[in-house]
């Protein structure tokens, strides 16, 4: 009977679904924690948390409060019309932003956000070439295409938009050789997530604001899916003691909601003219009551310190099981971000660890990605190292 089930769902998915996803096979039906359930009642600890979206933990109690109380008082208001849960949110995010960083655009997706930032780098420099780096990933509408390096999601779609080129990712001469008097950008991942999470040296992030000042460029740093505490600090950029002009934001942002945000140095977010940029659903009351509750919950539990805590024993306690193993070329991390880069295909490992209740994801054929969520015990960790151990035998 439960096969049944989970035959129709997944033969309703894939015949009416967009057949764009690499689908893995599993029916979700609850999550608490870093834990769900399929649709047999089978428990999974879940390191890869819906891409990092669920970082906070599935159904955190505290968002799901909020959205039940906001749900019953207001769900729709367009940005046109004030409303206080989205003046709270606001503030909240312009009080945890680097310093200087003061005028937030609200949007519905990571992708949205980066077009945000294209736009107002456009807009704020009258200039138009952006810098984007090699290995990385911005998301998929258009601009944020533009801005992502792996060809294979774009041919197929030229012409995309104009004016952008790809420096190589970690090397700030090869940035220098590519700003020059039209550059009105750079977009770096101070963490290339996508690619595998590739760690640059660690006085990259600082070259590449000493270039941007020298030329005159805006640096916009994206922490879609570094930000909110996820490398143990509260933004990526603070191990370099960085501070950008334009900073994105995603993912963790709605505690499980879709919002993203692009918060802006003043002067640039107030660049653009009314009616430049507006979208029905961004500011939406609902996800600004998840949004706000879930930045609640990351300054008052210390979220950056226990992210750095425990991917620091993840990493640790996977270095070590790394060097019993053949198939292992290397394993790294930055707070509860971690690789495994593989000498085979990810594949076997990846099912076989999923069949015995691990989910993962990956990057190309070779990388095992984590993202577990920062409300993960040791157990759990225990449990997903000794799965993964199991699995690369
Ligand atoms: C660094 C980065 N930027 C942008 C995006 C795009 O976000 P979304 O998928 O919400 O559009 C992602 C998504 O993984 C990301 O990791």
């Amino acid at each position: 009977m439960l096969r049944v089930v989970y035959l129709d769902i997944v033969s309703v998915e894939d015949s009416y679904g967009s057949p764009s996803y690499q689908k893995l096979p599993l029916v979700v039906e609850r999550g608490f924690g870093a834990k769900v359930w399929d649709n047999a009642g089978r428990e999974y600890i879940d390191y890869l948390a819906s891409y990092g979206v669920a970082f906070l933990g599935h159904s955190n109690p505290s968002v799901v409060d909020a959205v039940r109380e906001q749900a019953s008082k207001l769900m729709s208001c367009h940005g046109s019309l004030y409303t206080p849960v989205r003046s709270e949110l606001l503030e909240r995010l312009a009080s945890i932003a680097p310093r200087g960083l003061t005028r937030v655009y609200l949007s519905n997706s990571g992708a949205e956000a980066v077009e945000v930032a294209i736009k107002l780098a456009r807009r704020y420099t009258r200039k138009k070439k952006i810098v984007s780096m090699k290995g990385g990933y911005h998301g998929k509408t258009f601009g944020a295409l533009s801005a992502t390096w792996n060809p294979r999601y774009k041919e197929a779609f030229e012409p995309l938009v104009p004016g952008f080129v790809f420096a190589e990712y970690g090397d700030p001469e090869s940035l220098r050789s590519c700003v020059d008097g039209e550059t009105a950008g750079v977009i770096v991942e101070p963490v290339q997530g996508e690619s595998g999470v590739i760690i640059p040296p660690s006085d990259y992030l600082r070259e590449v604001r000493e270039v941007c000042d020298a030329a005159g460029v805006l640096m916009i740093a994206d922490e879609i899916q570094t930000g909110l505490g996820r490398t143990g600090k509260m933004w990526a950029c603070e191990h370099a003691g960085v501070t950008p002009d334009i900073l994105l934001v995603g993912k963790v942002l709605g505690g499980g909601l879709p919002l993203s945000a692009t918060v802006a140095r003043g002067d640039i977010g107030a660049s653009l003219m009314k009616g430049e940029h507006t979208s029905t659903y961004a500011g939406n009351p609902l996800v600004c009551a998840a949004g706000k509750a879930a930045i609640e919950y990351i300054t008052s539990h210390d979220v950056c310190g226990e992210a750095a805590k425990k991917g620091g024993k993840l990493l640790s306690e996977l270095t070590t099981l790394a060097q019993t193993k053949k198939s292992v070329r290397s394993v790294r991390g930055l707070g509860l971000m971690i690789a495994l880069e593989l000498k085979i295909d990810v594949r076997n490992p990846l099912l076989s660890a999923l069949s015995r209740g691990l989910i993962m994801g990956y990057s190309g054929r070779t990388i095992l990605r984590l993202l577990p969520p920062v409300v993960t015990d040791e157990s759990e960790m225990s449990k997903a190292v000794e799965l993964i151990d199991s699995v690369l035998q």
